[in-house]
Order: C-alpha cells, then sequence, then structure tokens
C-alpha cells in the first residue's frame, strides 16, 4: 500500500513536472517565432520605407533638375512649391502612411517643422555627420507608441547638393530675384545659408502599425 502511494505520488509529481516543463517550452517557442515575425515585419516595412523614400528623392529632383535647366531658378520655386507637396501626397494616400520632408530649419512652417521624436533623430543624424559618418548611409527605423497606437517610423537624412544652393545657399548663392522671390513667397523662410554637404532636412514616414503592407515593394 505504502510503496503505491509512494509510487502514484512519484507519478503525479513527475507528469506535473512535464506538464510545467511542456507550458515553458511551448511559451518560449511561441515567444520565439513571434518575436521572429516581428523583426521580419519590421524588416520589411523599412525596405519599404527606403525605397518610397528613394522614390520622392528621386521624382522631386527630377522635376526641378527639368524646371532649372529649362527655365531657371525663378520658375524652378514653384516645383519645390507645388509638385513637391503633391508627391507627399501622393505617396501617403498610395501606401496609408504619413509621408513628409522635415528640417530643423525650415522654409515652409506649414508642413516641415518636425516633431519631438524627428527632432531628436535630426540631431542624432548630425551629430554622427560630425564623427564622419556619411548621411547616405544613415537611416533610422524604429516602432514607437504614441498614446496608445502603434507607428513605424523611418526616416532618411536629405544632404545639401551643389543643385540646391541656388535656393537653400548662402548671399553668394542666390541669386537677387531668387531671393527677392523666396521673400516675398516664404516671409518666414529660414532654410538659407547651407553649404554642399550638410543637412537639409530628412523624408519622414509614419506607417500605423495596424495597417498592413501593401503586397508589392
Ligand atoms: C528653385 C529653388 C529651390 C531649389 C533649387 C531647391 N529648393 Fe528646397 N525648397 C524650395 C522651396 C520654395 C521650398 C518650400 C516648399 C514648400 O512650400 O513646401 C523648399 C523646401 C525644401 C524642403 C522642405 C523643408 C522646408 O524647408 O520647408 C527640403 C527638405 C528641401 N527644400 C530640400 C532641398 C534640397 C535637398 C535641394 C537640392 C537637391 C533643394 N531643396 C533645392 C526651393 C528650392
Amino acid at each position: 500500500m505504502l510503496t503505491t502511494n509512494k509510487f502514484v505520488r512519484h507519478q503525479i509529481i513527475f507528469t506535473g513536472l512535464i506538464l510545467v516543463l511542456s507550458t515553458v517550452f511551448s511559451v518560449v517557442a511561441s515567444a520565439g517565432t513571434s518575436g521572429a515575425q516581428a523583426s521580419e515585419e519590421l524588416k520589411q516595412r523599412a525596405q519599404a520605407s527606403k525605397q518610397v523614400a528613394q522614390q520622392f528623392v528621386k521624382q522631386l529632383g527630377g522635376h526641378l533638375k527639368k524646371e532649372m535647366k529649362a527655365n531657371g531658378p525663378v520658375q524652378a520655386i514653384k516645383v519645390c512649391k507645388d509638385i513637391a507637396p503633391g508627391i507627399a501626397n501622393q505617396l501617403s494616400i498610395e501606401n496609408g502612411w504619413s509621408v513628409s520632408r522635415v528640417s530643423n530649419k525650415v522654409r515652409n512652417p506649414s508642413s516641415g517643422i518636425p516633431d519631438q521624436w524627428e527632432s531628436e533623430v535630426l540631431a542624432e543624424f548630425e551629430a554622427l555627420a560630425a564623427k564622419g559618418e556619411k548621411y547616405s548611409s544613415m537611416k533610422k527605423a524604429v516602432v514607437v507608441d504614441e498614446n496608445g497606437k502603434s507607428y513605424f517610423r523611418f526616416m532618411k537624412p536629405i544632404p545639401v547638393k551643389p543643385v540646391c544652393l541656388s535656393c537653400h545657399g548662402g548671399k553668394e548663392d542666390v541669386s537677387v530675384v531668387v531671393n527677392a522671390e523666396l521673400e516675398k513667397q516664404y516671409p518666414f523662410d529660414k532654410a538659407n545659408d547651407y553649404k554642399v554637404d550638410e543637412l537639409r532636412g530628412a523624408i519622414s514616414i509614419k506607417q500605423p502599425m495596424d495597417i498592413p503592407l501593401k503586397k508589392k515593394f
């Protein structure tokens, strides 16, 4: 009798142990899978953001170059004024995201002022550049929680190129006519006195995590 009891007790302890262990294993395993799935999703969202940022820069650059060549910088101001927000808007609608250009020295305060997170990332980009890193190799991609909602946020720096100087450079680069036109259209303009390779701003992308990625990128 005594031995049976002991045997039963051992059996119970043994079964209990197996149960506990298998639960632990399955929890660890499922955490592993969902962790891997989550990081795969972030990779895809970062990749998609990078492509959209490149698309933005390429489309805008194409229009700008064409207009500068054909009609000069005064006429090209309207490319930046109308076409740039148009492209940003189109890319936002197409993807279900918010796609914008931000800067810590804006020309257009109605669209380019960074939020807290964007300001910090712009400062981070500049700090990395001060240590010798190239803007072209930088990007930032994280998931943040804002007011209980989860967002994937992405930023890619926009460095100053020689072509930018005729509208964002110093007095020696911006012609009197362009300057007069900019002053007229942008009374609160701070986007001047830049030099080549400085940080002009960034493409900023914000994706609500509950909106799935488009199938094809
Ligand atoms: C022909 C003049 C012109 C040239 C050349 C030009 N820009 Fe601009 N840029 C503007 C104007 C005008 C705006 C304001 C657009 C608006 O109203 O949203 C602007 C706005 C911007 C913004 C948005 C933030 C802000 O300051 O409002 C960024 C970023 C920017 N330019 C980067 C560049 C870069 C990089 C280049 C060179 C590749 C460049 N620009 C060349 C005229 C120009």
